[in-house]
C-alpha cells in the first residue's frame, strides 16, 4: 500500500505549478491522490519517491507529467461544448467579420487548451458550414494543447460516441454534410476535409511569452483551462490574449468558468446569458 505524504504531495504541487502552472489545491486531493495511484500502477512503479523523479525528469521526458495532468484535469471534452458559443460565431460574428472585411482576410482562430481536438473540429465544422453558402470565407484554425499524447489522439480524430454525446447524426442534420465515417468498432472517424481545416501544435501556457506568435487572432478559445492557475498566470494571459486579438477579437472562456478579468479591457457580450468577451474596436 502506498502512502502519499504531505511532504509528497508539497513536493508534486511544486513541480506542477513550476512546469505548467497549475494549482494542485484547485483539484479535490482525492482525486489527485487517485489518479496519482493509477499511474504509477500503470507504469509498474510501486516507489513514490521514484515516481516523483520521473515527474521532476519533464524537461527531458514531460510524457510522464502531460499524462498526469491530463488526468487530474479532466481533458474529456466534446463536440459543441457550449452551443451557444458556436452560435454566436455562426449567426453574428462571422457574418459580420466576413461582410466588414469583404472576403479579402483569414478568420483566425485559436483553441487554446484542445485536449483531444473536439473543441477545435467544432469550430472546423461551423466554419465549413459557413463556407458553403460563403465560399469565399478563410478560415485559419490553430489548436494547442500541453499533453502530446491528447494531440496524437487529436490528429487521428477518431471520437467514441461520448465525446460526440451520441448525437451525431443530430449534429449531421444540422450542418447538412456528414462530419465522418463510423469505424468496426462505432466510433466515428472525423472527415479529412474537417481534419485538414486544423492545424496542431504543442502548447505550454506557462510559457506566456512564446504565446505572441499567436498574435493577429480574431477568435480564441480557452475554456475551462485558465481555472486551474492562480491569479498571477491567469492575468498574465488574460492581457497576452488580449494583445493577441484584433479589435474586435472574442476570447470565449468555459462557461461554467468564473474568475475576474482585468479592469478596462475586454467588453463582455451577453448571448443570451453565455458570455464572450470582446476587445474593444478602438483597441
Ligand atoms: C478540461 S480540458 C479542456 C478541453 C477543452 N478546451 C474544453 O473546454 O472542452 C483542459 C486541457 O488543458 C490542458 N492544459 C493544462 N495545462 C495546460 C498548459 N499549461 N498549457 C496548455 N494546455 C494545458 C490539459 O492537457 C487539458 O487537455
Amino acid at each position: 500500500m502506498i502512502i502519499i505524504k504531505k511532504k509528497h504531495y508539497e513536493i508534486i504541487s511544486k513541480i506542477i505549478k513550476e512546469y505548467a502552472g497549475i494549482l494542485l489545491e484547485r483539484i479535490p486531493q482525492k482525486r489527485v491522490e487517485k489518479k496519482l495511484l493509477e499511474q504509477m500502477n500503470q507504469l509498474n512503479y510501486f516507489n513514490l519517491d521514484s515516481y516523483i523523479d520521473l515527474l521532476k525528469d519533464y524537461k527531458n521526458n514531460s510524457l510522464i507529467i502531460d499524462n498526469f495532468i491530463s488526468e487530474i484535469t479532466i481533458s474529456e471534452s466534446y463536440i459543441f461544448r457550449n452551443p451557444k458559443q458556436f452560435e454566436y460565431l455562426i449567426y453574428q460574428y462571422f457574418p459580420w467579420f466576413f461582410k466588414k472585411n469583404n472576403f479579402e482576410f483569414p478568420l483566425k482562430i485559436w483553441s487554446a487548451g484542445c485536449s483531444h481536438g473536439e473543441e477545435p473540429y467544432s469550430i472546423a465544422m461551423i466554419a465549413k458550414d459557413f463556407q458553403q453558402n460563403n465560399p469565399k470565407a478563410k478560415f485559419r484554425i490553430n489548436a494547442g494543447d500541453i499533453n502530446k499524447n491528447s494531440l496524437k489522439i487529436a490528429k487521428e480524430g477518431v471520437y467514441t460516441s461520448k465525446s460526440l454525446h451520441g448525437k451525431i447524426e443530430f449534429f449531421e442534420d444540422k450542418l447538412g454534410f456528414p462530419i465522418g465515417k463510423y469505424d468496426e468498432n462505432g466510433n466515428c472517424i472525423i472527415s479529412e476535409d474537417i481534419r485538414n481545416k486544423v492545424d496542431f501544435h504543442w502548447l505550454n501556457l506557462k510559457n506566456v511569452s512564446s504565446l505572441k506568435i499567436m498574435q493577429g487572432s480574431d477568435i480564441i478559445f480557452c475554456r475551462n483551462v485558465l481555472i486551474y492557475f492562480d491569479e498571477v498566470l491567469r492575468n498574465k494571459l488574460l492581457d497576452t490574449f488580449f494583445d493577441c486579438l484584433n479589435p474586435s477579437g472574442i476570447l470565449f472562456i468555459g462557461e461554467s468558468e468564473c474568475f475576474p478579468f482585468p479592469k478596462n479591457k475586454f467588453e463582455v457580450v451577453d448571448n443570451q446569458g453565455s458570455y464572450a468577451y470582446k476587445k474593444p474596436e478602438s483597441r
